[in-house]
């Protein structure tokens, strides 16, 4: 093999775009236009090489008599690109696909592979929206401090299955096994994409939850927060959430329904039949409910008890070991609210809170309800901390009906890297400033598609907006 150059090619379609994303990924990555599609059928036959001009199908471009083999070119106002890449190819150790994730960017990334031959590793890499105005945030901060990331990209997901065949690749693992702390971009496929993939495979069960059980990131931190003079983004009532929202939601998250066995059969009377399996034990309660109280110790001093006792087992060891855990923290008041009746007081009176702890499940549900309450989903950062290894995503989904049209709201995933700054790196300023610098946008006067605008007075921004208005201020 050639020697090592160190050096990366990625490929993007235009050149707005790769000037935009070398920007933030450095010198160790040379970053190339496509310009569109490499190759393309002949435009007429004096567009058909030589050699079949002859033939009787050539001016269609497509050989009939061998299966319709399409004949494909490089359009000559094309082949001066296809010469700097190939040249750029030869200095690089690593070759990134990284055109757009819609079916034309595959098709343009096949024809580049096709003609380009690469002999070094390829990836497919797709900037998902919201990820790379995250990424830009910690680029700043990375320059506006004396820390510089080691960044790594690594597939995920839905594309990761169709570029690798799984959803957690073991080249994935290994990136995540050797990095200090893991950012990650949302991954779901919508609900058609997802019938193309083995139900074992699909993101959340086939990389999500094993992420979580691998790294054993039983607390998940969510934030809901919403500073006063952003409260015009919460669906309620001015006098609700005056003086603004701010509490921690604490998730169990490795634990419960989500990971108890499953079952799956007929019964005796030939009738389907699930079985799921809620288990903890004390010890994995007792580690959460810590966490709980430690929250609450940097906070008011409040804890709210999220329970089911009057009816689940599960919840009566867990409100016993609460009272156990409880003697270590007498300086804290607990609450003890059932479930059900914590959906209804989020929303009466969310000023209430400071910090929640509940298992897994509740935490699912509770924790999209706070999203409405602030009035998205796409304003719910959250960080995953294990025993060794933390990893940080918003708390929402890929949004597939949104995807690709710079509408989607990059808060949740920059506050992810706040969060990150904060809890892996003990970056609290950084971290601070960054939170600041997302309400002081808001508080401009703008707004992303997700929120409301409730007297028509906002002004609209993209997604990329949002994030150079955000980085523009740190
Ligand atoms: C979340 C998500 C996940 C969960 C899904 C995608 C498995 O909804 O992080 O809240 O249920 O935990
Ligand atoms: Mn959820």
């Amino acid at each position: 093999m050639a020697k090592s150059t160190g050096k990366s090619l990625v490929i993007v379609e235009s050149p707005a775009k790769a000037r935009t994303i070398s920007k933030f990924l450095g010198p160790a990555y040379q970053v190339e236009a496509s310009i569109g599609h490499v190759r393309d059928l002949p435009a007429g036959k004096k567009d058909v090489p030589e050699k079949y001009k002859a033939e009787d199908w050539a001016y269609l471009g497509v050989d009939i008599d061998q299966d319709f083999q399409p004949l494909y070119i490089v359009p000559t106002d094309k082949k001066k690109q296809v010469k700097k890449l190939k040249d750029a190819l030869k200095e690089a150790d690593h070759l990134y696909l990284a055109t757009d994730e819609d079916r034309e960017g595959e098709a343009i990334s096949w024809h580049l592979r096709e003609i380009l031959k690469p002999r070094v590793p390829v990836d497919r890499l797709v900037f998902h929206e919201i990820t790379k105005e995250a990424i830009a945030v910690l680029k700043k901060i990375e320059e506006t401090s004396d820390v510089s990331f080691d960044l790594r990209y690594a597939p995920f997901g839905g594309q990761a299955y169709f570029d690798h065949g799984s959803a957690f690749p073991e080249e994935t693992k290994k990136i995540c096994d050797e990095a200090d702390a893991i950012l990650k971009g949302p991954i779901g496929l919508s609900f058609e994409e997802s019938k193309n993939i083995p139900v074992d495979e699909q993101p959340e069960r086939g990389a999500l939850l094993p992420l979580r059980r691998r790294y054993n990131t039983f607390a998940n931190f969510r934030p809901v927060y919403l500073p006063e003079e952003l409260s015009h983004f919460s669906p309620l009532k001015p006098r609700v959430v005056e003086g603004g929202v701010d509490f921690m939601i604490i998730r169990e998250l490795v634990g419960g329904l989500y990971f108890g066995e499953k079952e799956r059969g007929e019964n005796a009377d030939g009738k389907r039949y699930v079985k799921e399996v809620l288990e903890y034990d004390e010890d994995q309660i007792r580690q959460i409910l810590h966490v709980g109280f430690q929250e609450a110790m940097g906070r008011n001093k409040v804890l709210h008890n999220i329970h089911k006792n009057n009816v689940l087992k599960s919840s009566v060891l867990w409100c016993e070991v609460l009272d156990e855990v409880a003697i270590e923290y007498p300086e804290v008041e607990v609450k003890h609210l059932l479930v059900d009746a914590a959906a209804t007081h989020m929303f009466l009176n969310p000023r209430q809170f400071s910090v929640m702890v509940m298992e897994n499940m509740f935490g699912d549900i509770l924790s999209d309800e706070a999203g409405g309450l602030l009035g998205s989903l796409g304003l719910m950062p959250s960080a995953c901390m294990g025993p060794d290894k933390a990893y940080y995503e918003p708390s929402h989904g890929s949004a597939p009906d949104i995807a690709g049209q710079g509408i989607a709201n990059p808060y949740s995933m920059i506050g992810s890297v706040a969060m990150m700054l904060e809890k892996s790196f003990g970056m609290k300023d950084e971290a601070r400033k960054i939170w600041d610098a997302m309400r002081d946008v808001f508080g401009e006067g703008y707004t992303t598609a997700d929120l409301r605008d409730p007297e028509g007075k906002l002004q609209p921004i993209t997604t990329a907006e949002f994030g150079a208005k955000v980085v523009g201020k740190l």
